[in-house]
């Protein structure tokens, strides 16, 4: 969840890197830092605690001109977020820099060791040992001093190291956290993630688990720790940068959320045909397999997870076999009993999450076959797989899931009836309703937002409430799950999200004029009992705001507002009825005032357990 990126070439590295850092900012933002070795072979370290702006005012006027450097975001795991915890860490000799993200997970022997060999640690952090291994190991060549140190480290890193004395010279390593490699011409570059980067290339090598990258300005050499090399492919991203950009919008939260259609249409493109036919080709070469399982087991954390609740809901009943979600972080240490015909289904737009990867590795380890739906190409999690979707939803800058949570619970309603149809258990009519309601979801969705074209004024009436109670039932619960997580992480104003038939069995003591009830109350089998509910509600002051389907001739009788959304199959409605909850959630941080894409105390991808 920290950024890393790193730079040798022939260009000024000062701008390339905190241009690189302010791309990166979302992984993590409690401090920032930059090393460069300057034109007369000096070492420049700055580092600062909170915002990159507060490093960037430390840098006025001070950068030096440097052709090689490496910066960081931090996002504390390890020590306090300050000065002296921040990245880069140095070694004793003041030679040698170090940035990391992950958890080196045996620090405390490696840094008591060091410390009775006489070193001196300045910070508390785990990635301070790694230079003083890499010091201990050097003898002229950072790379293999580099392999020699990550031999005694465990854990998970993704590492960047440079040395004073190889100026045109930085060491990438990976074990468990993204790393990637850019090639440009006559210079190469280091990131967690290609946004950093993009700007100056779009060619990359997506690290392997155990790759020691050596970068020079003419190219790059991969090794593992072992020093055996080996041979990676260079890939073409298609992401523009403009995607990875903001683009006119006040925050990436209100523009990711407003691509929502192009991000559906595109996770749709190639598994749904124009008459409404469904093929899942990613699924090809585990078709006989799919024939024997008994039983799915969906993993995923958050947002992820209250998708992969739809999709258990959508396999359950289109496959006849049972199946269900479960967090990553119970699942690992109370796993249900799995097997070669227990199917799992990873869900993470990062494909970076520790919960959810350590959880699917367990679930393979003992025999079960894994289909991976995530956003990030070469992300973790696509390693734990037999087969990957990829949501196809471009880049998410916002901490706030928006348009990988809809394109997540679409893709699994495709991926839940591809395998009922391989299964024969999907009638053609079926197929063909769900399939032609996939093709009609993104205009609906543009129509979603463009009916909430009012939400600004909607969350500024409510935006003086205690909290507020989400509700629905049955695929509408998952919706109002998401509504509340949405509200809490970007609004900071407490919520619930619960089953409406739940309500009469505790919260509703919660209920009053001050905390609002909103009903996901759109077109379903369990409309009139969710109704009933909300009525209880109702009955104890609460205003209720209402998410309902357009021509619904009754819930204006109950609600003191309502978002209008469009009739679509059952399976679908979350994905639509959720837009108008993500744009109140953005309005109401909005209205205040709180740090909308990088809300306080979260991360985008969290790689720690
Ligand atoms: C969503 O708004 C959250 N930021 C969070 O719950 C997120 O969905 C969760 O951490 C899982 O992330 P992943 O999809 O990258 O695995």
């Amino acid at each position: 969840m920290c950024g890393i990126v790193g730079y040798t070439g022939p260009r000024e590295a000062g701008p390339i890197l905190i241009e690189g850092l302010k791309r990166l900012e979302y992984r993590g933002y409690d401090s920032a830092g930059i090393a460069l070795v300057d034109e007369a072979g000096g070492l420049f370290v700055e580092k600062r605690a909170g915002k990159l702006a507060n490093l960037q005012t430390a840098l006025l006027d001070r950068t030096p001109h440097a052709a090689i450097g490496l910066a960081h975001t931090r996002w504390a795991t390890h020590g306090r977020p300050n000065d002296l915890n921040a990245h880069p860490h140095v070694d004793c000799t003041g030679e040698i820099t170090v940035i990391h993200n992950g958890i080196i997970e045996n620090f405390r022997e490696l840094r008591d060791a060091l410390e009775e060999r006489g070193h001196r640690l300045a910070s508390e952090t785990d990635t301070e040992a790694l230079a003083h291994l890499i010091e201990d190991a050097y003898a002229g060549d950072i790379a293999e001093a580099t392999r020699i140190a990550l031999r005694q480290a465990e854990g998970a890193y993704a590492l960047a190291v440079m040395h004073r004395a190889e100026p045109d010279r930085l060491v990438g390593a990976r074990m468990n956290v993204p790393l990637v490699v850019g090639i440009g011409d006559g210079e190469t570059f280091l990131a967690s993630d290609v946004a950093a980067i993009l700007a100056h290339t779009d060619r990359v090598i997506f690290l392997e688990e155990g790759d020691l990258a050596d970068l020079r300005p003419s190219g790059v050499s991969i090794s593992g720790i072992d020093g055996v090399p080996r041979e990676r492919v260079v890939s073409t991203v298609a992401w523009s940068l403009e995607a990875a950009e903001k683009g006119g919008y006040e925050h990436f939260m209100a523009k990711e959320i407003d691509e929502q259609p192009d991000a559906l249409r595109a996770a749709i493109t190639g598994r749904v045909s124009r008459d409404g036919r469904i093929r899942v080709t990613e699924l090809d070469g585990l078709a006989t397999h799919l024939a024997t399982i008994d039983r799915v087991e969906l993993i995923a954390c958050g947002s992820a997870h209250y998708a992969g609740l739809v999709g258990a809901t959508a396999l359950q009943e289109w496959t006849g076999l049972p199946a269900r979600a479960t967090v990553g972080s119970e699942f690992r240490y109370a796993p249900p009993p799995l097997d070669e015909r227990t199917l799992v289904i990873a869900v993470s737009q990062s494909g970076e999450t520790a919960d959810t990867i350590a959880a699917t590795r367990l679930a393979r380890e003992r025999g079960c076959r894994v289909v991976a739906v995530t956003n990030t190409v070469g992300s973790a999690i696509t390693r734990e797989a037999d087969a990957v979707l990829f949501l196809q939803a471009g880049p998410e800058i916002a901490v706030a899931a928006s348009k990988t949570f809809t394109t997540q619970v679409t893709t699994l309603v495709i991926l839940a009836a591809a395998i009922a149809k391989l299964r024969g258990a999907l009638e053609a009519g079926a197929e063909l309703e769900l399939g032609l309601a996939l093709r009609a979801l993104p205009d609906a969705a543009r129509r979603t937002l463009d009916n909430a074209a009012d939400s600004a004024a909607l969350a500024r009436r409510y935006v003086n409430s205690r909290g507020f109670m989400f509700v629905g039932r049955g695929l509408t619960y998952p919706a109002a799950l998401e509504g509340a997580l949405k509200l809490k992480e970007v609004s900071y104003v407490h919520a619930e999200g619960y089953a409406a038939g739940e309500l009469k069995h505790g919260p509703i003591s919660l209920l009053d004029a001050e905390v609002p009830l909103v009903a996901v109350a759109t077109r379903s089998s369990v409309y009139d009992k969710l109704i009933s509910n909300v009525m209880e509600g109702r009955a104890r002051d609460a205003r209720v705001i209402a998410v309902a389907t357009e021509g619904d001739p009754q819930v204006e009788r109950f609600a003191d507002d309502v978002c209008w959304v469009p009739d679509t199959h059952e399976a679908l409605s979350p994905v639509l009825a959720v837009i108008p909850l993500q744009l109140f959630a953005y309005h109401m941080a909005v209205a205040r005032g709180t740090d909308v894409d990088q809300p306080r105390n979260l991360a985008k991808s969290v790689t720690v357990e």
